[in-house]
């Protein structure tokens, strides 16, 4: 649906501390050819010096109201995507609110895994349709290390820890940004139990005393997980660019999920873009679930490589699973 949003400026952080290919080398059964080999990751950046979600939440939400020239006090809303907010209660969104100063706003957390950004954006889509005169901080961010098991070689070495933020305003001819054209999410909780993180959880809550087990971190079937990834993703891009009558040839910039090299190589595949159109930085990052996409969207802004004019085409995939993709005109 056509909805008048446009991004004004946008952030992203990843915490310090890096973890290279052969960092693992010496913590698991594992090495850099298998790694490179099978994911393209060459390191991660992971909040082991204590940062938390809001804490990279913060510092890319003020990099993105400065990108934006936008005071945090304007801002009318606040939405958080992740499935790693500090704690339980309060969300990580009022968490976010009070440490930029503001209070009364409407805050608020989004769940959808590596989905969290798409959906948020549609979520921001739809205030602004109720609310014109919104000004509306998105951030997106995973602390994936606090649920990974540093020594299960399966998982450990894909994930990293990272943020990106966006404030987003009805659009007018005279603003500058990214006009977001549409937005299309979706979901299949039938396959939710391929990708989990159960432990913890009121359906698999722990009592005082016990130790946690695995099921508190990330437990996942890799290859059906790729197989779904790879045709939701692509189906979903391809749905988007049809219905708006597009083509890969249209696009100019394409940011996928940044979950795995080979992924990411066979969406693009399938959808006939040509391999100079996709944008990644997953051999930096790893795969930082909700940061993913706007990480990257900001880091290709920066780097120029997404100019004024470009055409930029969003894809997603995650647990639940869930799915999506965005239409974004700079
Ligand atoms: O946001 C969505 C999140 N998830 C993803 O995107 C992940 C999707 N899945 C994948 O990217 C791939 O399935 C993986 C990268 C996770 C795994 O690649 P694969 O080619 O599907 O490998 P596999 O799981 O079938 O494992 C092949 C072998 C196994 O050994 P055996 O049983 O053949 O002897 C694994 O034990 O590779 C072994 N293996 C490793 N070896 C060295 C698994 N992890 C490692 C490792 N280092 N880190």
């Amino acid at each position: 649906m056509n909805t008048s949003c446009i991004i004004r400026g946008m952030g992203h952080c990843v915490p310090e501390t890096v973890l290279t290919n052969a960092d693992f080398e010496r913590m698991v059964e594992t090495n850099d050819e298998w790694i490179v080999s099978r994911t393209g990751i060459r390191e991660r950046h992971v909040a082991l010096n204590g940062e938390t979600c809001v804490d990279l939440c913060h510092e890319a939400s003020v990099k993105a109201l400065a990108h934006a020239g936008i005071a945090a006090d304007e801002l009318t809303h606040v939405l958080v995507a992740t499935f790693s907010a500090d704690a339980v209660i309060p969300s990580a969104a009022c968490m976010l609110s009070h440490r930029l100063g503001i209070s009364g706003r409407m805050a608020m957390d989004l769940s959808a895994a590596c989905s969290g950004f798409l959906y948020a954006l549609e979520t921001a889509r739809a205030l602004l349709l109720l609310h014109p005169e919104a000004k509306i901080l998105v951030a997106s961010c995973d602390i994936v290390s606090s649920r990974v098991d540093y020594t299960n070689r399966t998982t450990c070495v894909l994930f990293g820890d990272g943020a990106g933020a966006v404030v987003l305003t009805a659009d007018s001819p005279e603003l500058r940004g990214g006009r977001v054209l549409d937005v299309l999410v979706a979901s299949d909780g039938a396959m939710g139990d391929l990708l989990t993180i159960k432990g913890g959880g009121s359906g698999t809550p722990y009592k005082l005393g016990e130790t946690i087990r695995s099921d508190f971190f990330v437990e996942m079937n890799g290859r059906e997980v790729y197989k779904h990834a790879v045709r939701a993703m692509s189906g979903v891009c391809q749905e988007l660019m049809t219905r708006h009558g597009y083509t890969c040839a249209d696009v100019d910039v394409f940011i996928p999920h940044q979950a795995n090299l080979r992924i990411v190589e066979a969406v693009g595949k399938r959808l006939n873009m040509p391999e100079e159109k996709v944008f990644t930085n997953l051999q930096k990052y790893g795969n930082t679930s909700a940061a993913s996409v706007p990480l990257a969207l900001s880091e290709a802004v920066a780097e120029n490589v997404i100019k004024p004019g470009s055409l930029v085409l969003m894809g997603t995939f995650g647990g639940g699973f869930t799915w999506g993709s965005a239409l974004v005109r700079f």
